[in-house]
């Protein structure tokens, strides 16, 4: 593997002298740091003391001259495998949050095509203010990681969350975001199923719901990035197949249980899908008329199968991975728990949908397994997927040898 290396943006704060340790057991590692300090930052460390222990020159102004023609400011934002920002002070957040580019801080950080590391450090009282947790779910929501901050004594004489966390705790978390990408699932095929149905009611008229499909085009996507062979059953929606991703398009709850059925054996079923649990007796082949009649028109319904039920309690081909989805707007965890049990999959992935979830960009879930309930915070719907792809990975990794590879 090639020698890696971080752009370490060092921010205005007390915590920044700690960034030199930062730089001196990555280095020890094997790990290089290219340093940006900002104005506020030089407050703090000296760019003498950072050129020394990163061994590299230290960029600190947006419009030096000799910097552009030596290396510009957005090639700059790419020379590394990763962008850290330690400290994160609430300023440098909020900035990155509206997409400020007034300093090479900031700049870089618009510019950057790399995955971003904020280690945020802060007095107790400016970490808990609701404009910075705002900015920090922002943040999360665009795809930065943020740390957690230490909770302890502060410089300030106050005490609570705020401190920057350990430096071990910040290389561990560096060593882990640079690790490449396993195909830890690679030789797996995982079954998914996204998007809403539609049950005809004739030939214009149907019975549909809100669902978007982005959560689960997100998790096949993440699942072939992990190396699987991703089949995706999709209801009608207007998203692109994933790279790489086989998709198959449906209409009804039938045909995408048929289309599921067709795709087995699968060692992963993820059933993601907002099927619809019931469906007219008829569908018209004629434009109906329900007007004129003076009265309502009754629609008789009858339950459509429940492809997740029926795909878990298959007794040949049952996926080693069953893993359904429990769309709640209330008692969210009760009703899951209760879900799990009834549904017979190995996992559920309880999400509130009393807001926004369906058709926007971020999820908030807990996932419920037999070891209990993950409550992971508010993120965007791509993390929840890569998340949710290597918590399987690790899964099917632990048992590789207890659960069988399906058969092709
Ligand atoms: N599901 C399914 N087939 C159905 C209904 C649901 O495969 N006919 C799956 C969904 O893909 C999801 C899980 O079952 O993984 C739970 O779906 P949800 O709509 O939350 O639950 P329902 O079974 O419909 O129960 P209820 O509507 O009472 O909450």
């Amino acid at each position: 593997m090639s020698a890696k290396r971080i752009l370490l943006v060092i921010g205005g704060g007390i915590a920044a002298y700690k960034s030199l340790e930062l730089i001196r057991e990555l280095g020890r590692r094997g790990i290089g740091a290219r340093v940006i300090l900002t104005k506020a930052g030089t407050e703090f460390v000296t760019p003498l003391s950072v050129a020394a222990l990163s061994g590299e020159k230290v960029y600190t102004e947006l419009f030096s001259l000799t910097d552009e023609t030596e290396m510009g400011h957005i090639e700059l934002s790419r020379s590394a495998d990763l962008l850290v920002v330690c400290p994160a002070t609430a300023d440098l957040m909020a900035k990155a949050v509206h997409g400020h580019a007034n300093d090479l801080a900031s700049t870089a950080l618009l510019a950057t095509d790399k995955p971003v590391l904020m280690v945020p450090a802060m007095n107790v009282r400016m970490w808990q203010h609701a404009a910075t947790q705002r900015n920090i779910a922002q943040l999360r929501a665009d795809g930065v990681t943020v740390m957690e901050p230490d909770v302890g004594p502060m410089a300030c004489g106050e005490f609570g969350p705020g401190r920057l966390p350990d430096v071990p705790r910040i290389v561990a978390e560096i060593e882990a975001m640079l690790r490449p990408r396993s195909k830890r699932l690679a030789g797996r095929h995982a079954l998914v199923t996204a998007g809403p149905t539609r049950e005809p009611l004739d030939p214009v008229r149907y019975i549909s719901n809100h669902s978007s499909g982005k959560q689960g085009y997100a998790i096949a996507a993440a699942l072939a990035a992990e190396g699987a062979r991703v089949t995706l059953v999709s209801g009608p929606v207007s998203l692109r197949a994933p790279e790489g991703v086989d998709l198959v398009k449906v209409e009804t709850a039938r045909d995408m249980l048929k289309a599921c059925e067709d795709a087995l054996p699968a060692d992963i079923f993820v059933s993601v899908a907002a099927v619809a649990d019931w469906r007219p007796v008829k569908a018209a082949d004629k434009k109906l008329k329900l007007k004129g009649e003076g009265k309502s028109p009754a629609i008789e319904l009858t339950e459509n199968p429940d492809i997740l039920r029926t795909l878990s309690h298959k007794k040949k081909k049952r996926p080693a991975l069953v893993i359904g989805f429990a769309a709640e707007t209330h008692d969210l965890e009760h009703h899951a728990q209760e879900k799990l049990a009834r549904k017979g999959c190995d996992w559920i992935v309880a999400n509130d949908v009393s807001g926004d979830v369906m058709g926007g960009l971020e999820n908030e879930i807990a996932l419920i397994t037999k070891d209990g309930i993950d409550r992971w915070p508010r993120m965007a719907k791509e993390e929840v997927s890569a998340r949710l792809a290597q918590k399987v990975s690790e899964a099917l990794g632990r048992d590789r040898d207890g659960l069988s590879l399906a058969k092709e």
